[in-house]
């Protein structure tokens, strides 16, 4: 009884979001395309509405020619294949808490890193066409938010490989730093997976974030061979940007700029992932996790900032042997925005 009231329930308002989805988005130049696949904004199972953005540098692609991206590949013998990190779980509450903050540069390295910071972000305005005095469309979020993940995943990946170079190299422990980074990077990818899985970027896109990818990496696997406490500074600056456009993306969703967004529900990926509790999978849940992750990584990579890079142990792995005291974790209880200083977790 309850079963069939719940589908009811959900059939009704996969009806009413993808009435408002195609008002809004023919509204705002979208060309909505009805198809018998699954869906690519949220509604996947939902719904049968292929949204299809028209205009350049999202989509170009035909809406015959567009596919579901990464189906779950289907064998006869496996089941299902976890994630390798699986999220460490947030309640809604302390995600809430969630605020930007900005650590003031200390020092002439903190000073490289928060112009580079700075750079880097005007550079992702100027490409998204994102302007302060004008709240962007969903639309133009949502590429935002495509290049900005696409990215986001480099340094911890780039970082975590290198750490794991160098132990083997000069024979020396890596004291856990390369498990939290490469944690980072993997969770960067789910934050970008989650939105390919609501919006198809078009090959100019695709060839930004190729070409992006391509100097960044290079750029960043240089920078970390000769100055790693200046990248995870770097990093930790660029992970403040990324709450605060996360924080201007919920509030503006909250005062009704985004009516595209109102209604939709998380993709599978992410209710997976995120382990996201029924009646919390809306895009402001899928918002606040995200933002969460970021908060999270700023924490961290200003603390790992702060450590010596040769022989401190990477306190997010280890076991402190005073427990009544609040220590580095995965999770939201304690946050510390600006990072913890070096004796704080030594
Ligand atoms: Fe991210
Ligand atoms: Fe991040």
């Amino acid at each position: 009884m309850n079963c069939t009231r719940s589908l009811t329930v959900n059939a009704f308002s996969a009806k009413q979001s993808a009435a408002q989805l195609l008002k809004a988005l023919n509204h705002n130049g979208v060309k909505v395309t009805t198809l018998a696949r699954p869906a690519l904004l949220g509604l996947q199972n939902q719904s049968s509405l292929l949204v299809t953005p028209t205009s350049r540098p999202f989509s170009t692609t035909q809406a015959s020619r567009m596919k579901d991206f990464f189906p779950q590949p289907e064998t006869e013998n496996i089941r299902q294949t976890p994630p390798a990190w699986p999220h460490p779980g947030f309640t809604k509450e302390s995600m809430e808490l969630v605020a930007f903050n900005h650590r003031q540069p200390r020092d002439w390295p903190d000073r490289i890193a928060y112009t580079m910071t700075k750079i880097l972000r005007f550079g992702l305005d100027l490409a998204t066409g994102y302007r302060k005095d004008k709240v962007p469309t969903a639309h133009q979020y949502m590429v935002r938010n495509v290049f900005l993940e696409s990215v986001a995943g480099v340094p911890g990946m780039v970082a975590g490989m290198l750490r794991h170079m160098h132990s083997m190299r000069r024979m020396k422990r890596d004291n856990g730093w390369m498990e939290t980074l490469l944690e980072e990077s993997y969770n960067e990818r789910m934050h970008l997976l989650t939105f390919l899985k609501m919006a198809e970027p078009g090959w100019f896109m695709r060839f930004m974030v190729l070409a992006t990818q391509g100097v960044f990496f290079n750029a960043f696997f240089i920078s970390y061979l000769i100055a790693p406490k200046i990248c995870h500074r770097f990093v930790g600056y660029l992970e403040e940007e990324a709450v605060y456009t996360y924080t201007k993306e919920i509030a503006a969703l909250d005062a009704g700029h985004l009516p595209e967004w109102e209604g939709i529900s998380a993709p599978d990926i992410a209710v997976k992932y995120w382990n996201m509790p029924e009646g919390n999978r809306s895009m402001r849940d899928l918002l606040l996790y995200i933002r969460a992750d970021e908060s999270k990584h700023r924490e961290v990579n200003h603390t790992l900032g702060n450590l010596d890079q040769k022989n401190d142990p990477n306190p997010y792995v280890s076991e402190y042997k005073d427990t009544t005291k609040p220590h580095p974790n995965k999770r939201l209880d304690v946050q510390k925005p600006a990072g913890w200083e070096r004796d704080e977790v030594l």
